[in-house]
């Protein structure tokens, strides 16, 4: 049998190893992909103050002095960063706990919706990764929403 000349055994040897780790590198994180936390962060300042200043949802938010704002807003981007991959911790309540009794109806919940794709369509957040963020955050609607 024929030897294969030694260039040509390791060219073909470093693209099988090549090949293999390619096959394994695993998906970066949503929280990645998304850019991270200070992106995160930016994102969650842009939806809540559309949030606030719709004046169709700007009752819910009304009662709050700035550092209840300032905390409410730390709990969303520490709670968007760990449900996306992120290295936060969530140490908020649960999502029923802190909306029960708000009354917030299912007309609420898709203007906050499509406030958040505004937010997100702003930010350049392409489509396959704005549908797994809202994918997320539809999980937590049926906690969320008392009158649908
Ligand atoms: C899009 C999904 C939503 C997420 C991920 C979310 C998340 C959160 C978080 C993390 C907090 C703070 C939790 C804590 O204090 O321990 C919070 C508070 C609050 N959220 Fe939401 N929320 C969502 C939707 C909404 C909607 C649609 C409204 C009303 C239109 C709303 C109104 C409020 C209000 C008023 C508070 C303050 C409650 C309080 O201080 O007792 N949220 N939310």
């Amino acid at each position: 049998m024929r030897r294969l000349p030694t260039v040509t055994a390791l060219t073909l040897g470093l693209m099988t190893i090549a090949g293999a780790l390619a096959a394994q590198t695993p998906t970066p994180t949503l929280y990645k992909r998304l850019g991270g936390y200070d992106a995160l962060a930016a994102v969650t300042d842009d939806f809540i103050g559309r949030l606030v200043t719709d004046s169709a949802l700007s009752r819910f938010f009304g009662g709050h002095g700035n550092d209840s704002k300032a905390r409410i807003r730390q709990l969303v981007v520490d709670q968007l960063c760990a449900a996306t991959g992120g290295p936060c911790v969530y140490i908020g309540r649960s999502m029923k706990a802190t909306h029960s009794g708000l009354g917030i109806t299912g007309a609420d919940w898709d203007r906050a919706v499509r406030h958040l794709v505004a937010t997100l369509t702003k930010f350049t957040v392409p489509a396959a990764e704005q549908t797994e963020v809202l994918a997320a955050i539809s999980a937590l609607k049926p906690d969320i929403v008392e009158k649908p």
